[in-house]
């Protein structure tokens, strides 16, 4: 989903560095033959994740959501030297493509895989995360940032996809998914213990900095 027109959306992406090619193979054979191809997060976002990671510069990176690796990839190219993403998805036949194209990019030693329920793993890893990307089911994402927030240096960021879910969050007809992210939006913004912004791109990045 994106709230810009074709040709804005054309322009930004002009005005953006490119795709790395391994991604555009990726994006290929997602839409191709997995499932609700949509789901991945696709030029733009990935070279704003890209981005971020690069500005953050974390030693550990979180994601809840895996799917085919778009995104797990690009937050991986930001990384510095000995960082690594670790990255949870509950969905094992999706595990040969992702460990596929993770070998391709290069990034065995940068990114580790995780096969299961994110709410029974992430309890399991002992790290403190300088960053966390949540983008897996949307009636988890309050849990997820109960679990993850212990494990969160002050000044690390969660960041949550899909906020802004289709515009559905403004709609008066909402469904569920829709109640639980306007859930996890005002949660955020109702908590003190963090900064935060709501990026408007694609379907919305919500931005948190813990700062206590
Ligand atoms: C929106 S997709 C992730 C897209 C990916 N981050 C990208 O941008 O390319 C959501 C993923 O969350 C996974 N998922 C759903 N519930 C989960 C759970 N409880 N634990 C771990 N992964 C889960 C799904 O299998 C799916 O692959």
């Amino acid at each position: 989903m994106n709230f810009f027109s074709d040709a804005l959306e054309n322009y930004i992406e002009a005005h953006t560095k490119p795709e790395p090619e391994v991604l555009k193979k990726l994006s290929r054979e997602t839409h191709a033959h997995v499932l609700m191809p949509q789901m991945l997060s696709g030029h733009l976002q990935g070279r704003f994740l890209k981005m971020l990671t690069g500005m953050i510069q974390p030693v550990h990176v979180l994601e809840i959501g895996t799917f085919t690796g778009y995104s797990g990839i690009s937050i991986a190219e930001g990384l510095p030297e000995k960082a690594t993403l670790h990255t949870i998805d509950i969905n094992d036949e999706l595990l040969p493509m992702v460990k596929k194209y993770i070998k391709e990019a290069g990034m065995e030693k940068k990114i580790k895989t995780y096969t299961g329920n994110a709410l029974e793993i992430i309890p399991t890893l002992n790290y403190t995360f300088d960053m966390v990307f949540i983008d897996a089911d949307k009636r988890n994402y309050s849990g997820y940032y109960d679990l993850v927030f212990d494990k969160i240096r002050v000044g690390g960021y969660i960041i949550a996809d899909n906020v802004l879910w289709s515009g559905k969050v403004v709609e008066d007809k909402k469904d569920a998914d829709t109640k639980s992210i306007m859930a996890y939006n005002d949660k955020i913004t109702a908590d003190k213990r963090v900064e935060n912004v709501l990026v408007p791109i694609r379907d919305g990045l919500m931005i948190a900095r813990k700062i206590k």
